[in-house]
């Protein structure tokens, strides 16, 4: 995939500020299983996660929570959170031609989710399964996004991106230097090549997260990993395009270039398999792989 290299990369800066620690909760519904809300996933097949989430099912139902993430009514991606350590496994949205760009809100409102995530266990008292704004505030790290806000294309979807099970502890340089680099240059690829046998845009992306050893103030897991994977048809090419990226939750030297190698599904699978089973992560499947 070497046009991907073409892809022209501003490097904008990416310090959210967040002037208000207020939420609302979001309208967004904890659904039984991955197939309620599979709209977002190609061929509507749920990715394969080894000791997650294999064949559709998920293994600990009672720990991992699919969230159909909604906002005013409008279904916009998908998240499996893990309630153990409060940090999504993965997003995923289907990636459409943005119908309204921009508008960034400084004073962006963070979501927490609905009490339905809590129901199964009455007694815990509420948001007791996942982050909130205190487990954040002066912890040294932002708030990353996993299904990033530019991959949704109305304010409404964007701004449903908002919440914090859609986030996990990133370390700020990281944030703002490599990943985003890599955010902004996958995006651009797939406006360029992801076209379906209609003309429109039209792409999947996964994105997830590898918790790490270690912890939030003791509750929210700082993953040690984050990874990223597209796939889509390209008419244009008349073949199946996709790829993939990761990258440590580490430090990055400011102004430093550091850019996250593209790399393959097979590669990413092979990077999130078992060490007894390199291959059982899947994201996309029945896709000849490029
Ligand atoms: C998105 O969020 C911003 C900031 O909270 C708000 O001003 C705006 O009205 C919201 N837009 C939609 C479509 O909900």
């Amino acid at each position: 995939m070497s046009s991907f290299q073409r892809c022209s990369l501003t490097r904008s800066a990416f310090l959210l500020l967040f002037l208000s620690s207020s939420f609302k909760p979001a309208e967004t519904e904890v659904v039984k299983s991955i197939s309620d809300c599979a709209d977002f996933l190609l061929d509507q097949t749920p990715p394969q996660i080894p000791n997650i989430l294999t064949n559709g099912k998920i293994l600990d139902q009672n720990r991992y929570k699919p969230i159909c993430q909604t906002y005013q009514d409008t279904r916009t991606f998908l998240t499996l959170y893990d309630t153990e350590e409060r940090i999504p496994v993965f997003s995923a949205i289907k990636f459409v031609q943005e119908k309204e760009p921009g508008g960034r809100s400084k004073n962006q409102k963070w979501m927490i989710e609905p009490q339905n995530m809590e129901q199964d266990d009455a007694k815990k008292p509420p948001m007791a399964k996942q982050a909130s704004n205190s487990d954040y505030k002066n912890s040294g790290y932002s708030r990353g996004h996993v299904c990033p806000r530019s991959y949704a294309s109305t304010q409404t979807a964007k701004n449903s991106t908002f919440t914090l099970t859609n986030i996990v502890p990133q370390v700020i340089t990281f944030n703002s230097g490599s990943w985003e680099k890599m955010e902004t240059c996958t995006k651009c690829f797939m406006e360029k090549f992801c076209k379906n046998n209609n003309g429109a845009i039209e792409g999947f992306v996964v994105t997830g997260a590898k918790a790490g050893d270690k912890k939030l103030k003791d509750r929210v897991n700082i993953p040690s990993l984050m990874w990223s994977a597209f796939c889509c048809y390209s008419s244009d090419k008349k073949a199946w395009l996709a790829s993939a990226h990761w990258g440590r939750n580490v430090p990055e030297k400011e102004k430093k270039d550091k850019y996250l190698q593209t790399k393959t599904l097979n590669e990413l699978y092979e990077k999130l398999g078992t060490a007894k089973e390199h291959f059982d992560a899947k994201l996309f499947w029945g896709v000849p792989l490029p």
